[in-house]
């Protein structure tokens, strides 16, 4: 897939979230044209940006849009941890609403694109496609719904892609790979459920597909996922499979055996028609060949 980086929405676009899995993603395709920010300043040109400072104090978003003048902005931070937004719903509201709202009410003349979630939807019938019923089950999906929603109303040229079960190259190696190559190879015991169903996506794929949206001015809401449709234990076997780990401490389990704090949409996941007829072209690999990718970049 070409990467139109020349396009004038090109020039100086602020990856909010540079840290990330996604944001990594995305200033690595940008390179100078990315302006990282991010809560922790990791590096020096990392730009600092607090979602809940933002959403607390919205005249700093003004303030720091005038200082940077990005040509585009995309909003690749959240609250992520979807158990820990059950607990703490300001910053839920925050990461996920109301600062990336206020980031959008500053720049109202750029492009400005919000990732979401398919846990926007309660997972009795997915695969879904961008029309269905959105009806959030979690503190996580409600808001980021609700910024969805804001921002598409707030922003004439707003762009919401919703993904799910993000996996790929991490620098923070927090994703779900990391974890269970960390914990299978370690002898522990690895949980997962057979129940939760969804769409794996690559990372770098999603990063290539933002952009190219981008480039194109696509506004709307867009499903940007994986082609493959399992179950989070299916996608272990696989990895397992693939990476060469052991299965004998991968644990299955249901659902309600987990006993997590937020609930998950069961059969969730997200169709891709919409995207595909956008791009002329299917950017997203399939599970195996991004575990596959995975791997080869892990032992270069
Ligand atoms: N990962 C998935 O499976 C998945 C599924 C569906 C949708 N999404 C959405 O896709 C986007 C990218 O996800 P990802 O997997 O790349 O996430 P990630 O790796 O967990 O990174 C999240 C980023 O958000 C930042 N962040 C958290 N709180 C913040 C705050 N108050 N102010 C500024 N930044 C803050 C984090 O910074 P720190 O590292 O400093 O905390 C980090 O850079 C997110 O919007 C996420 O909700 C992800």
């Amino acid at each position: 897939m070409s990467l139109q980086l020349s396009s004038p929405s090109m020039q100086r676009v602020l990856v909010v979230g540079s840290t990330g899995q996604l944001g990594t993603a995305l200033c690595h395709l940008l390179g100078e044209k990315a302006l990282p920010a991010a809560r922790r300043q990791l590096s020096p040109e990392i730009i600092p940006l607090d979602l809940e400072l933002l959403a607390a104090t919205p005249s700093a978003a003004a303030e720091l849009v005038a200082q940077y003048q990005p040509t585009a902005i995309l909003c690749a931070a959240g609250a992520t941890d979807v158990e820990r937004c059950e607990a703490d719903q300001s910053w839920a509201a925050a990461a996920n609403h109301l600062g990336p709202l206020a980031l959008a009410n500053a720049a109202k003349d750029v492009p400005f694109v919000f990732l979401s979630t398919d846990y926007v939807f309660d997972g009795h019938d997915g695969p879904y496609a961008e029309d269905a019923p959105a009806v959030p089950l979690s503190v996580y999906g409600r808001t980021k719904l609700e910024g969805e929603q804001a921002i598409l109303a707030a922003h004439p040229n707003s762009l919401v892609l919703r993904t799910t079960t993000v996996y790929g190259p991490d620098p923070q190696g927090k994703n779900f790979l990391y974890t269970l190559r960390r914990v299978l190879t370690a002898g522990n015991t690895m949980r997962v459920p057979t129940d939760q169903l969804a769409t794996p996506t690559y990372n770098e794929d999603l990063a290539k597909a933002t952009l190219q949206l981008l480039a194109q001015r696509a506004t709307g809401i867009v499903h940007v996922a994986g082609p493959d449709f399992l179950s989070r234990y299916d996608f272990s076997l696989l990895a397992c499979e693939i990476l060469k780990l052991p299965t004998e401490n991968l644990q299955a389990l249901t659902t309600p055996e987990l006993k997590q704090n937020a609930a998950r949409p069961l059969r969730g996941g997200l169709k891709i028609e919409k995207l595909l007829s956008m791009l002329g072209e299917n950017p997203m690999r399939s599970a195996a060949e991004g575990i596959r990718s995975w791997s080869r970049i892990e032992q270069a």
